[in-house]
């Protein structure tokens, strides 16, 4: 009998860690999981995330990224031979082209590690703690063709200490985005 029918098919990007691909793992292996990894894609040969998928047993794949467009439509195919009904990023380092997002149709996620809208982009940590904030935190959010500014989904807040650095903040938050990128995709079916 399959196991996973009636769940929603998720494809995975990654460039490098893979945590939040190992977290989202171990989310799909739970009973209440609405969601079955069939695809991760990385444009990197040594991103750590690939081991996981391949001790997982899910399709995984390295695309080299020299040439965008190429790397777009391998993805394409792949994503259409897979019946993939949701994209997340995590942890990908390159920017989707707005070709991509309008021929894939359907939602893609990003995982950011700030309360979005400040400090999208790179250096978040770094530039909250320089900027005294109080609070930081992540952010699941729909990518559109504006660096980190699509709608957000989900955001979950932590308090920076005035003994955090750059490093623990990382931390904390990371802690934070493992937690939150499953919820996000559950409400993302449910409620969008
Ligand atoms: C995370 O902090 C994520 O928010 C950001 O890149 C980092 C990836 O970490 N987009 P990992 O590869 O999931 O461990």
């Amino acid at each position: 009998m399959e196991k996973s029918s009636g769940k929603k098919k998720i494809a995975i990007f990654i460039s490098g860690r893979g945590s939040n691909l190992k977290s989202l793992i171990k989310y799909s292996n739970t009973k209440k999981s609405i969601i079955k990894i069939v695809l991760v894609i990385s444009n990197n040969f040594s991103a750590k995330g690939l081991d996981y998928a391949k001790k997982s047993k899910i399709k995984n794949i390295y695309i080299k990224y020299s040439n965008k467009k190429n790397f777009e439509n391998r993805s394409l195919k792949l994503l259409k031979q897979n019946n993939v009904d949701l994209i997340c990023l995590a942890g990908f380092m390159k920017i989707l082209s707005g070709n991509f997002i309008k021929k894939f149709y359907k939602p893609i996620l990003n995982i950011h590690p700030s309360l979005l809208p400040k400090y999208k982009g790179l250096n978040t940590h770094k530039r909250a703690i320089k900027n005294k904030e109080k609070f930081s935190g992540a952010t699941v959010h729909i990518v559109n063709k504006k660096l980190d500014a699509g709608k957000i989904i989900l955001q979950k807040r932590v308090k920076i200490l005035k003994s955090d650095c750059e490093k623990s903040l990382q931390k904390k938050v990371l802690k934070i985005e493992h937690k939150i990128y499953s919820k996000a995709i559950e409400k993302l079916f449910t409620n969008y």
